[in-house]
């Protein structure tokens, strides 16, 4: 790579692909829930693998989203930012995760979840990052490994970009931390450069 070249940025799951998996997913998902089942989607990273799912699901069905802040050095451990809207006692609830890497948020939100009374809770994720997990967690249902590197699109950012992208790719994770705009140009090709940027 000459000086100056971008770092490249490998296609890990086309949008056609991804349509594939959230199938699988949603079909394995509806046969183990066949009185119903209650998505509860961590955002912001699950969100576009939540309404490709959801909607693929053949079960009664229904939605409820969290947020949590993400884990700094001041406060010592997660925390709830936006809370489930409706009971979850006696339901049966699938988490649904964007990507599961330390493990830490998830393993967080089970307990979470836990204490409100589900008849049972099972752990879906779009893309599991074994590789760096610190705590075990119980996987149901994942559509991808994730390899090596920083996973953009598909929902995923990385600084709040690329989340729109309806392909999932692999960045490299220090390019990023030096310019988290690296990858603009290369997987936003139709961009307008000359407008402003915001
Ligand atoms: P965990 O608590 O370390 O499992 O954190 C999972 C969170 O880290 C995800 O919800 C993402 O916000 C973020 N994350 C970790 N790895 C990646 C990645 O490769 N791409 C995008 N976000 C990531
Ligand atoms: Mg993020």
């Amino acid at each position: 790579m000459a000086a100056g070249d971008p770092p490249s940025v490998d296609l890990l799951a086309s949008a056609a692909q991804l349509a594939d998996h959230t199938q699988v997913l949603a079909e394995t998902i509806s046969r183990d829930h066949p009185a119903g089942v209650t998505l509860v989607g961590v955002l912001k990273g699950s969100l576009v693998f939540l309404t490709d799912l959801a909607r693929k699901v053949t079960v009664p069905t229904r939605l409820e989203l969290l947020a949590v802040a993400p884990y700094d050095g001041t406060a010592g451990r997660t925390r709830v930012v936006k809370d489930l809207e409706e009971s979850i006692d006696g339901e049966a609830v699938v988490l649904v995760n964007g990507i599961i890497d330390t493990g830490l948020t998830a393993d967080f939100l089970l307990r979470h979840l836990g204490a409100a009374g589900p008849s049972s809770v099972r752990v879906c994720v779009l893309a599991d990052k074994q590789a760096r997990r610190i705590v075990p967690i119980p996987i149901d249902y994942a559509a991808l490994a994730a390899p090596d590197g920083f996973l953009l699109g598909y929902g995923l950012d990385y600084g709040g970009r690329y989340r729109n992208l309806p392909d999932l790719w692999v960045a490299d994770g220090s390019a990023l931390a030096d310019d988290p705009d690296r990858y603009l140009a290369q997987l936003y090709p139709h961009r307008d450069r000359t407008a402003p940027s915001r």
